[in-house]
């Protein structure tokens, strides 16, 4: 029996990923960037060789379908493995407004191969982290990461790279969250939904790899405002896919539409800033750390809460 503990960090995408080029692989259809948060993190604990599977989450023991999902993810690491038990821990309640599946996974991927005693390149547990929630491939790395799109069918091309670290660039992330419901629908389908019946959905992915170039070469000359516009622009090209898919998809509230508008105000004051949402309400803001105190005392009447987040580090082992 051995006992292993990891620790990662949330990101969020500034470039998105949305679609899958295949479903049981999560391999995407376009290519994303994201940053690794600071402060947020999951710690999981897998004990390879226990009683019989058991997951507690958050101090209570789940048994429903997100317990199958990482026992399945337990299987591609060894599929002839002993029963397992899993204790994971967000130090970010659920309601944070922070997908909690990147970090899992990549605590996961990172604590479930040392505790079966299983060598894998960073590389090569990005490409597992990817199979238990595409966006957890990114959060193996601190601050600045790639998710390449790849070609093989295998998905062995599919992982994330580091693009630069947290200590490249001094920026905040803030999140306003509007809402604390669960999702109406779940990432996962609203994105085959999408695929199959949005227009706007080859545009989408034609447009992806540009997106991307310019994000990537604004990250590394600093420069917040070609990435903050190019944020903003995959953003809207993403909701514009769900708008457009028949029946359309709706993630916002009246709120999210109010803090776009304090956003596009306080640029007109000359206040750096750019907003981006994931398949939920609320709103994540970059912007620098002078501007950071402003921005919150702006949107604060229109969120539930509020956090400001900055570049995270590596996940790792403790
Ligand atoms: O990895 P998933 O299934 O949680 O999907 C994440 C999708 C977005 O958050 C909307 C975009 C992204 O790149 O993280």
């Amino acid at each position: 029996m051995i006992t292993s503990t990891a620790i990662a960090h949330p990101n969020i995408a500034l470039i998105k990923y949305w679609g899958k080029r295949d479903i049981s692989l999560n391999l995407p259809s376009v290519p994303s960037l994201s940053l690794t948060l600071s402060q947020f993190y999951t710690q999981t604990t897998v004990v390879w060789g226990a009683k019989q599977d058991q997951l507690i989450l958050n101090g209570e023991r789940i048994r429903s379908l997100e317990a199958q999902k990482v026992f399945q993810f337990l299987d591609i690491i060894d599929g002839s493995r002993p029963p397992c038990k899993v204790i994971s821990e967000n130090n970010f309640p659920t309601a944070a407004g922070l997908a909690s599946s990147a970090s899992a996974f990549a605590a996961l991927a990172l604590a479930g191969t040392s505790a079966a005693d299983k060598d894998y390149s960073l590389q090569a547990l990005s490409v597992l982290a990817r199979q238990g929630s595409g966006s957890a491939c990114r959060s193996l790395w601190g601050g600045w990461v790639e998710w390449l799109h790849g070609d093989k069918e295998n998905g062995s091309d599919s992982h994330g790279i580091p693009l630069a670290p947290p200590e490249h660039w001094d920026i905040r992330l803030i999140v306003g969250v509007v809402s604390d419901q669960k999702k109406p629908i779940s990432s996962r389908k609203a994105m085959k939904h999408t695929a199959n019946t949005s227009p706007f959905f080859q545009a989408w992915c034609d447009t992806a790899q540009e997106d991307l170039d310019i994000a990537r070469l604004a990250v590394l000359n600093k420069d917040i405002q070609t990435l903050g516009e190019q944020m903003e622009h995959s953003t809207m090209k993403m909701f514009s896919t769900m708008f457009s898919a028949k029946p359309s998809i709706h993630y916002w509230k009246p709120q999210t539409l109010k803090i776009l508008e304090i956003v596009e105000t306080l640029r007109q004051k000359n206040i750096s800033c750019w907003a981006t949402m994931d398949a939920g309400p609320n709103v994540k803001i970059l912007c620098s750390p002078e501007h950071s105190h402003m921005i919150v005392e702006a949107i604060k009447p229109h969120c539930l809460k509020t956090h400001v987040l900055s570049a995270g580090p590596d996940a790792k082992l403790i």
